[in-house]
């Protein structure tokens, strides 16, 4: 997979995608992670990338030139698909992770200021949002997404089951964990995670899924009733 970011704090990125398993993933050739500064594709003599929006109103615009001419020179951008960062996008979810782990190519941009000049959007495949809350800028948001996918790229996460078993796949959250040592202070380990008995702990994994979905998010439990 090859995942192209368009910004312009490149700094943001780098930093983040050479660490932990995304920065693994990159070593061993599962995905590469071009970082675009767009503001070096800006045509102003200043290389400005932002404007005073018709109308009049607080903020700046964000320009349709230089984000335009970022993705134009991209090879093979018109295949791609192409992800706009914005509060006002669908909200994001595992269910939009694993449709796009199946990419060859995603393209990625991250906004700053006040907006996007409406005009951009026509560009972009598609709009995401990470939640109900507005950032300085799309870099964070956009990490959330190339990390999320990424792990979910066969052979990524060494442990095969793991991205199976993740909270949400099946529209619950995951069981409780635990490992040594069997008490710590007066907290035990479940005595059914230490019985050997498979049934028995599938069970009761399946139960405290169950549980904990219900407790913590009844909004999904009732999604999960409704397509069992
Ligand atoms: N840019 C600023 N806020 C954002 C959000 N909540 N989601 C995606 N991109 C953003």
């Amino acid at each position: 997979m090859i995942i192209d970011v368009l910004t312009l704090f490149p700094d943001m990125i780098h930093p983040v995608i050479h660490q932990s398993i995304i920065g693994r993933a990159i070593l061993e050739e599962k995905v590469e992670i071009r970082v675009i500064d767009y503001r070096e594709y800006s045509e102003n003599k200043h290389k400005k990338v932002d404007d005073s929006p018709y109308g009049g109103g607080a903020g700046m615009v964000l320009t349709v030139q230089p984000v335009v001419s970022a993705l134009e020179q991209i090879p093979g951008y018109q295949e791609a698909t192409k992800i706009l960062m914005t509060p006002q996008g669908v909200p994001y979810a595992q269910k939009t992770a694993h449709k796009l782990a199946l990419k060859k190519h995603l393209i990625i941009l991250c906004g700053h200021y006040e907006g996007y000049d409406e005009r951009i959007r026509d560009y972009f495949d598609l709009e995401i949002s990470i939640g109900d809350y507005v950032l300085t800028g799309g870099e964070l948001s956009a990490l959330v997404v190339v990390d999320s996918v990424i792990r979910l790229i066969p052979n990524v996460l060494n442990n095969a089951g793991s991205a199976v078993e993740d909270s949400f796949s099946d529209g619950l959250l995951e069981y409780p964990h635990y490992t040594r040592p069997p008490e710590f202070r007066n907290q035990k380990v479940p005595e059914v995670l230490r019985s050997g008995n498979h049934e028995k702990i599938k069970q009761w994994r399946y139960e405290q899924s169950l549980k904990r979905t219900i407790e913590r998010r009844p909004d999904l439990y009732k999604v999960y009733l409704k397509k069992k």
